[in-house]
């Protein structure tokens, strides 16, 4: 007959407690207490041979089982408690956040250099008492050609490229119908500049479908050449920030009269001639001129009594010129490595 004496119930204890001891997961804890105290346990089972036994063992016997499953179940609580106490306390090491590392980062984003241009641009002239106008991008032949003295026919018409929507309307090819829109809103004095896009059908190495613009224009008794000069200097050396050499040179525009194109010093050899100037120490950086009588009369301002300046300039060249761009596309091309330069 198989007798299991309380000694062999204490060996087995032993025996589990040792198990127990070397027991590194929870889980292997689990499968420990299935295979010992579960319900088809080792040690349940032994309950079952009670009856088995001399009616005289039989108390102390299953008094001794039950003794030992309370002995073995308290043994793995407190082994499941240790266990999760250095479970927590690993993952709090695993986990610990460095915070002597340095940081991932995060990049801001910046304006795009056009952007700039036109800040500066708009800050410089607004210090010298310019408003800032705006117009449509989608113009009529009026504003765009007929009111700046440009009628159908007209050679200048030939020079603009023009993008046309439908008949009579077109994508503007330059901002100086904001000057139109302008004066037939406001009486003299004037003082305005007008940023803005404008489209012309022209693509290749120099030319863009869309580029922008800034046209100016002021508008008073007594404005004369000297004050177009005086404003042009101080600006072009404001945005430049060197005393360069500044040339007028006579040109023709149909809607000023007498009308100039504007060289500063060469920029990158200091006018000494290099490969940007192409030799002649000069670069061309916008147009001008005193406002044709017959504009004015198209928007009805007394041509007797007042004069005025306008100009027109081209964003994209001021800012190659500024920053040292060497290639008019690199604007347009969205490319982040060219634009965080900025
Ligand atoms: N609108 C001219 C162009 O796009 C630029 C220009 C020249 C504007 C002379 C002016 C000006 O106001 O007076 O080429």
């Amino acid at each position: 007959m198989t007798n299991l004496p309380t000694q062999e119930l204490e060996n087995l204890v032993d025996k589990i407690r040792d198990e127990l001891g070397g027991a590194e997961k929870i889980t292997d804890l689990e499968r420990l207490r299935v295979a010992y105290v579960g319900k088809k346990g080792v040690l349940t089972q032994q309950l079952k041979r009670v009856g088995s036994l001399p009616p005289d063992q039989r108390p102390e016997f299953g008094h001794a089982v039950n003794e030992a499953k309370k002995t073995v179940e308290a043994l793995i609580d407190e082994r499941r408690s240790l266990l999760s106490d250095k479970s927590i306390s690993q993952q709090l090491r695993d986990e610990r956040i460095d915070e002597t590392l340095p940081g991932r980062g995060s990049r801001i984003g910046g304006l795009h250099p056009l952007s700039r241009t036109m800040n500066r641009l708009i800050d410089i002239f607004g210090k010298m008492g310019f408003d800032v106008a705006d117009g449509p991008e989608i113009e009529d032949d009026f504003h765009n050609f007929e009111a700046l003295n440009i009628p159908p026919n007209h050679p200048a018409r030939a020079m603009h490229d023009t993008f046309y929507v439908a008949e009579s309307t077109l994508l503007r090819t330059h901002t100086s119908p904001v000057q139109i829109r302008y004066m037939r809103d406001h009486k003299p004095p004037i003082r305005v500049i007008a940023p803005g896009r404008v489209y012309r059908c022209d693509s290749d190495q120099t030319h863009t479908p869309m580029f922008h613009q800034i046209e100016g224009l002021a508008v008073d008794e007594n404005i004369s050449f000297a004050d177009l000069k005086g404003v042009l200097i101080t600006f072009l050396r404001a945005f430049f920030e060197t005393h360069l050499n500044v040339r007028l040179r006579p040109s023709y525009f149909p809607f000023t009269e007498p009308s100039a194109e504007v060289d500063i010093s060469c920029v990158f050899c200091s006018g000494k001639g290099c490969r940007v100037c192409k030799r002649t120490g000069w670069l061309e950086v916008l147009g001008c001129g005193m406002v044709h009588p017959q504009v004015f009369r198209n928007v009805d301002i007394d041509a007797e009594r007042y004069t005025g300046f306008a100009f027109g300039l081209g964003v994209e060249r001021l800012t190659m010129l500024r920053y040292g761009v060497d290639d008019l596309r690199l604007f347009f091309e969205n490319d982040l490595s060219f634009l965080r330069q900025f």
